[in-house]
């Protein structure tokens, strides 16, 4: 009897964990207003620009919808183009398992009232991709529980890409070096040509 009961309990417990564990983004709404600084395909280079974001609640949205509102994470994700092929980027509706969004911009306490804006420069290890900005609201419990985002739902408009400076450096140096490389080597066998051309002439 105890322990049909002990069963009982843990198989409504494990259910409980299981309903309870991570939110998933189709379950959210978009409550939240989300711009960014960016044009539609502009070209923002890591580490040297600035990205400004800003948001707010949708009151469109009745009074009250945002009542469990405790912080909000301002992300930069990943456009559907950069994920193609690269699992490591993937989207899935769980939220704990989804990799759209690796990057933080901000984090801030809530505040419906006023306009939010924030100032970042697009840090300098962010990849060369093409992507949106994403807020996420989390309540007290750190759960996802609203978000808003600067493109559409299909995540087609308004994206804009990053262009890795530090990578273009790396590959700048690259190409450097080989050149000098390429200059030595030329010259020394410019130099062996004419010693051959001169050995040759004397011989005559
Ligand atoms: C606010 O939400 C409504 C309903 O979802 C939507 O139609 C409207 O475009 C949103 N406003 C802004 C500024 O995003
Ligand atoms: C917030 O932003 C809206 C739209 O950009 C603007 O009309 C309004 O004046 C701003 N409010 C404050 C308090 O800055």
């Amino acid at each position: 009897m105890a322990r049909a009961a002990l069963l009982v309990s843990s198989i409504l417990l494990s259910c409980l964990v299981a309903t309870s564990y991570g939110a998933t983004f189709s379950s959210l709404m978009r409550t939240l207003v989300v711009t960014a600084s960016p044009a539609a395909g502009q070209v923002v280079k890591s580490g040297e620009d600035k990205i400004t974001v800003s948001w707010s609640y949708n009151n469109t949205f009745a009074r009250g919808t945002d009542s469990t509102y405790k912080t909000i994470k301002v992300k930069l994700c990943y456009a559907p183009i950069s994920q193609v092929d690269r699992a490591w980027r993937k989207t899935v509706d769980d939220l704990s398992k989804d990799k759209t969004c690796q990057f933080n911009i901000v984090t801030k306490p809530y505040n419906p009232s006023n306009n939010n804006t924030f100032t970042w420069t697009v840090e300098r290890d962010t990849p060369t991709a093409t992507y949106f900005v994403r807020a996420y609201a989390y309540n007290s419990a750190e759960e996802e529980v609203g978000f808003g985002q600067t493109t559409d739902s299909h995540k087609t408009t308004n994206l804009f890409e990053v262009h890795a400076i530090s990578g273009r450096h790396t590959s700048l140096d690259i190409a450097s070096i080989c050149f000098s490389a390429f200059s030595v080597v030329s010259l020394f066998g410019f130099f062996f040509i004419e010693k051959r051309k001169a050995k040759a002439s004397q011989q005559k």
